[in-house]
């Protein structure tokens, strides 16, 4: 069966960015695939050099994947940090990345001009621990949105590249995986790009009804259309693509018609899409109170999940040393 692994960095909750782009793709991909899902703590560190707990933050988004529906019976969950074997093959993976093809990753040039203090080595190499995250499970899919083509790029280059030098046929390339027909991002609420942690624009999944119908109804519009089928606004297609993820098609078509014949009322499509979002996440908030609670529990899913992971990656290095021509 085909392997699966994502994962997602513990510097804060849950978003609604993470659980469309990413999470739902993992519930769904948990049944049919062999599946992954890991914490990705060190990768953190790029830009949250000091964390105040983070293990506490890790076992925060465990209690938050279970929420969404991650079974860890079907999907081991594990937290990056708990397998060392990957540092291995980060490390054979960096001795043949170059430094120009690193500094020209996007993220990288985001990451440098927002921290320009901290333009640490961890930033530039971050894509190949990433590949080494991927490689080690020899994956063939990897479920994210769309901010993270480019590091994927970067992971079957590492692939192709690792294959190539060795003359080997040994690491898959590991194609993103998407179950809308293409990548998604989700927008931010606030007429900027995508929602994100640090463009502080984010609906948790913790957030109660009053919260989210308060961020949404809060969103950037314009002054609406004034001619019929005219092309949408960059504010308005975000409201657009929340309701193509959170409502039905019937709501879709419904808003879409009324935005082209002009009689289109915004505070009325920004409570359905309050409506709809809150009838998604509340019984996820529910359980996420319910798995919180239990950290005995969570650290046993984490130390099973650490134990496949492990098993996993070391026979995965094993072979790469005896490829390189370690013993
Ligand atoms: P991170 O923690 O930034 O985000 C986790 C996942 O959520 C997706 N995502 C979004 N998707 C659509 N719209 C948005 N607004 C949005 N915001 C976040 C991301 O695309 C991602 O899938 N580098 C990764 C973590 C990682 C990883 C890996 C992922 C480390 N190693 C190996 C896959 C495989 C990251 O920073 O994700």
């Amino acid at each position: 069966m085909d392997k699966v692994v994502s994962g997602i960095r513990p510097t804060g909750n849950l978003h609604l960015g993470n659980y469309f782009g990413a999470v739902k793709s993992f519930v769904q991909m948990q049944t049919q695939y062999d599946c992954m899902f890991f914490i990705a703590d060190w990768h953190s560190l790029t830009t949250h050099p000091k964390p105040e707990d983070i293990r506490q933050s890790a076992r925060t988004i465990l209690a938050e994947y279970l929420a969404c529906g991650l079974e860890p019976e079907r999907a081991p969950i594990y937290i990056q940090s708990d397998v060392p074997e990957t540092l291995e093959l980060y490390l054979y993976l960096n001795m043949n990345m170059y430094l120009g093809e690193l500094e020209r990753v996007t993220t990288f040039k985001e990451k440098a001009r927002k921290q320009p203090d901290n333009v640490n080595a961890g930033l530039l190499t971050y894509p190949t621990l990433m590949a080494a995250d991927i490689l080690q499970h020899r994956a063939a899919y990897v479920p994210v949105g769309k901010d993270q083509e480019q590091n994927m790029e970067v992971a079957r280059k590492c692939a192709r590249r690792f294959n190539h030098i060795y003359g080997v046929e040994f690491f898959p390339e590991p194609q993103n995986f998407y179950f809308s027909e293409k990548a998604l991002k989700v927008p931010g609420l606030d007429g900027s790009g995508k929602m994100g942690k640090s463009e502080g624009n984010c609906i948790y999944l913790r957030d109660d009804d009053k919260t989210i119908t308060k961020k949404v109804m809060r969103a950037v519009t314009d002054s609406g259309p004034t001619e019929p089928n005219s092309p949408k606004p960059e504010v308005i297609e975000n409201l657009f693509t929340f309701m193509r993820i959170a409502s039905t098609d019937e709501t879709y078509r419904y808003f879409d018609e009324k935005w082209n014949d002009c009689s289109i009322r915004y505070g009325d499509m920004k409570k359905q899409i309050a409506a709809d979002l809150c009838a998604t996440v509340a019984p996820i908030r529910e359980r996420i109170l319910e798995y919180s609670s239990d950290s005995a529990r969570l650290d046993r899913i984490a130390a099973h999940g650490a134990e496949v992971a492990r098993a996993s990656a070391a026979a995965t290095v094993q072979e790469v040393r005896h490829i390189i021509g370690f013993k």
